[in-house]
């Protein structure tokens, strides 16, 4: 089969690396994909995501028996609609379905519903009843925007002042656009972070191992939010017992929720959960694989990806399996990233032994006219690394990015640290 990945970032670079060791498969490509694909035996195709007629009739001329959607800007601009009504093979939820990572209100309503764990919340659109609110319930309060921030439009305020300025910012400047044109004003929770990932067709549900994303720019959970700057899976000091409630109680019951709520999804669906003293709570659901867990759980899946994906889409329950070894993943980002940063900056990435479990997954690089790597993005590139424990594969990574000089990047250095010492390890 031929299979055809939407996307050009880290988290789309794992999955064509994953669908590429599929006995199933015969060739992937990537639209637009990445130059640093082509190394790994991708062929990529230059078509813009947004394209979707493009896509489509790619996707025709070519015998692609599977598309695989990567963003979530494709999604919700309704790609997998456009296929569908094609008759291709396309595993990603509707543009309805995936209304549960595009409007957080939608999805807030969902869970209000179905009794599914989440932070009491009230929705705005106005300035100054969102900041009567805050006033009223005080600080620390969670500001976000309701659309697609890219990971961006939430502020996690410890103060009222904080609350407000966001509210300035994202109501009255419209600094998300119109993603902010409603504001969903949240309790702030308190705990451990855990991102749960499925494979999701109607109400058939294959969980996948969880993994912890590091939020924060700056080392120490300092500086603002980011699309995330590194990841680990397993998450040692998260209990499976925890994690098995939250595979029924959140990504079970939310699967059963759309198709009662006539939006059956057909995808990833993400949970970002917090593992507060009341049990596992819902932070975000997003509706498509998160990046950079991607690119740390699936180094660990031993079964056929593309088995997987048909299984799910048969309604099958496959039983997955995944290596005992843990995997962690450290962003590369540009300096001033989440904010502006510079593109086109030479860069030059070590070798590594992709035999001993070490992978360069790029995300934002392209290679100049001379076939030089260069930097095109905010989070740059992301060395996975698969050990026998949590601390051997940090200790690897470490190993490597410590090792060179990184002009005009930075990366975090407490990847996955707290974890290693709250479950017992050496770090
Ligand atoms: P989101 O984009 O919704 O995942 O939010 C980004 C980050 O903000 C999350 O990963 C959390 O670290 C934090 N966050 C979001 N909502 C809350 C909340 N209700 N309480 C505490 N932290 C939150
Ligand atoms: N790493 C978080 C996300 O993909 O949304």
């Amino acid at each position: 089969m031929k299979v055809l990945v939407i996307g050009s970032g880290g988290r789309e670079h794992a999955l064509c690396w994953k669908l590429k060791q599929s006995k199933k498969v015969t060739e992937v490509f990537a639209a637009p994909g990445s130059d640093a694909m082509v190394d790994d035996g991708i062929t990529t195709v230059n078509i813009a995501e947004s394209d979707h007629s493009g896509l489509i009739h790619f996707a025709k001329e070519n015998g692609v028996g599977l598309t695989v959607v990567g963003p979530e800007a494709p999604l919700v601009a309704g790609v997998v609609d456009a296929f569908q009504a094609e008759g291709l093979k396309v595993f990603g939820p509707t543009k309805a379905a995936a209304t549960l990572e595009g409007s957080k209100q939608f999805a807030k309503e969902i869970m209000k519903k179905y009794n599914i764990p989440t932070a009491a919340y009230e929705v705005f659109t106005e300035l100054e009843a969102a900041k009567a609110y805050v006033e009223k319930q005080g600080a620390p309060i969670v500001v976000k925007a309701d659309g697609l921030a890219a990971g961006k439009g939430v502020i996690v305020a410890e103060t009222v002042d904080e609350a407000l300025t966001a509210l300035d910012d994202i109501i009255g400047a419209r600094a998300f656009g119109d993603a902010g044109s409603s504001v969903v004003i949240e309790d702030c929770l308190r705990g451990e972070e855990l991102s749960l990932m499925a494979f999701v067709h109607g109400e058939t549900v294959i969980s996948m191992v969880p993994a912890q994303d590091h939020k924060r720019a700056f080392d120490g959970d300092e500086g603002p939010n980011t699309g995330g700057m590194g990841a680990y899976s397993p998450v040692p000091h998260i209990s499976s017992d925890l994690v098995a409630e939250a595979e029924e109680t959140i990504l079970r019951l939310m699967a059963k929720a759309m198709v009662a709520e006539g939006v059956p999804f057909t995808g990833i669906l993400y949970a970002g959960l917090m593992m507060t003293e009341e049990g596992p709570k819902v932070i975000e659901f997003n509706a498509r694989f998160g990046d950079p867990e991607t690119q740390v759980v699936l180094p660990r899946l031993e079964t056929d990806l593309v088995q997987v994906l048909e299984s799910v889409m048969a309604g099958e329950e496959l039983d997955l399996s995944w290596t005992e070894q843990a995997c962690a993943g450290v962003v590369l980002a540009s300096e001033g990233y989440p904010g502006s940063y510079p593109k086109g900056v030479a860069m030059s990435v070590p070798t590594v032994d992709e035999s001993t479990g070490l992978k360069w997954f790029h995300a934002g690089t392209k290679k100049d006219q001379e076939g030089h790597l260069v930097t095109n993005g905010g989070r740059v590139i992301l060395l996975s690394t698969l050990g026998d424990d949590l601390g051997t594969a940090l200790g690897s990574t470490y190993e490597v990015l410590d090792a060179s000089e990184w002009p005009g990047l930075f990366y975090r250095s407490d990847i996955g640290h707290r974890a290693v010492k709250l479950s017992g390890g050496e770090k």
